[in-house]
């Protein structure tokens, strides 16, 4: 079985409740909360794991609410391996106000990492044996550099593994240049990255194509929300288009996606097929409310449509 990693550098226990009208001053009665770990990466693998993949999810972790973080992975089931910090795991909070059916979502910016403890997350992970994929997925926490994710390509050329990022930002321009295997930007993230406010429909593939000349990245599927995803290679440019379904919300469609690709690079299957499962595996996300990842018998289902 092809061994599958990722990395998450800001990791955060999403704590979810209802309270029935949101109201300045007041003390609002809250329903019990809803802990659960989340993150780029680690979403990636919870969902991994959902398909029934295996991977095993490395990311920074300090304090109280970074034990308690590697408590609610466990309890799923999910192969952790926490790399300590100083400073507390930061904690998100999820509101929805049941008298309008809107949702609050309050994001903490994450604790501030030192370089010893950045730097010995890369040595960690060079140390890693047998690695085939590496997927690097989520922002930075305060003082991590920006060009992190460009080091990561450099310890996934020593060990040998394939890099898969899905980032933003300075992140993501930062990590181009060193040899990524396959990139998973947004439209936006894409735009940004070519320099430009947003791209037509038209002048996406040329954008990654030239990224892709450049030698930054072998593959990028850019993802476009219902429209699906562009699949660009140096001998392949395929739109997939995504199945139109009851969406309840989008959170972790671009983490399922990932996923989903990861794992059918896992099994070896094709390109167009890869980004095939992927959509429908994004897609299948957006039929679950709130956070939840998609569910394996919604992307068998879609799979055989897209
Ligand atoms: N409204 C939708 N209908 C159908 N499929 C969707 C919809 N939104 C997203 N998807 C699916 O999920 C995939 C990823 O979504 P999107 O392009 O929104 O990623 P993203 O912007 O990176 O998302 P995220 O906010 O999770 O980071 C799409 O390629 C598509 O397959
Ligand atoms: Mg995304």
């Amino acid at each position: 079985m092809p061994r599958i990693i990722t990395l998450t550098l800001n990791p955060a226990i999403d704590k979810s409740t209802t309270v029935p009208g949101l109201l300045a001053e007041h003390k609002m009665r809250c329903t019990p909360p809803k802990f659960e770990p989340g993150g780029g990466g680690i979403n990636v693998t919870r969902a991994l794991r959902k398909l029934g993949g295996e991977s095993t999810a490395f990311y920074l972790a300090g304090g109280y609410s970074g034990q308690f973080f590697t408590e609610l992975l466990q309890r799923e089931g999910v192969n952790a391996q926490p790399l300590p910090i100083a400073q507390p795991t930061r904690e998100n909070l999820i509101v929805v106000d049941t008298a309008t059916n809107q949702q609050y979502r309050f994001g903490m910016d994450g604790p501030q990492v030192s370089e010893p403890e950045w730097q010995h997350a890369l040595d960690v992970l060079s140390q890693q044996t047998a690695v085939d994929f590496l997927v690097g997925s989520g922002s930075l926490p305060p003082g991590v550099p920006t060009d992190f994710y460009g080091k990561l390509a450099n310890v996934a050329q020593i060990i040998g593994a394939k890099l898969i990022l899905d980032t933003s930002g300075e992140a993501l321009r930062q990590a181009v240049g060193k040899g990524v295997y396959l990139l998973k930007p947004n439209l936006r993230e894409l735009s940004a990255l070519a320099g430009v406010e947003e791209l037509e429909l038209d002048e996406i593939d040329d954008a990654a194509l030239e990224i892709i000349r450049r030698g930054d990245s072998q593959i990028i599927v850019v993802s476009l929300g219902a429209q699906g995803a562009l699949l660009v290679s140096e001998d392949v440019v395929e739109h997939v288009k995504a199945l139109t379904v009851k969406k309840r919300s989008t959170v972790g469609a671009g983490d399922s996606m990932v996923a989903g690709m990861t794992l059918a690079l896992s099994w070896g299957w094709p390109l167009p097929d890869v980004v095939r499962y992927g959509v429908a595996c994004g897609t299948a996300a957006t039929m679950n409310a709130g956070t939840e990842l998609c569910r394996p018998q919604d992307v068998e289902r879609l799979f055989r449509k897209v």
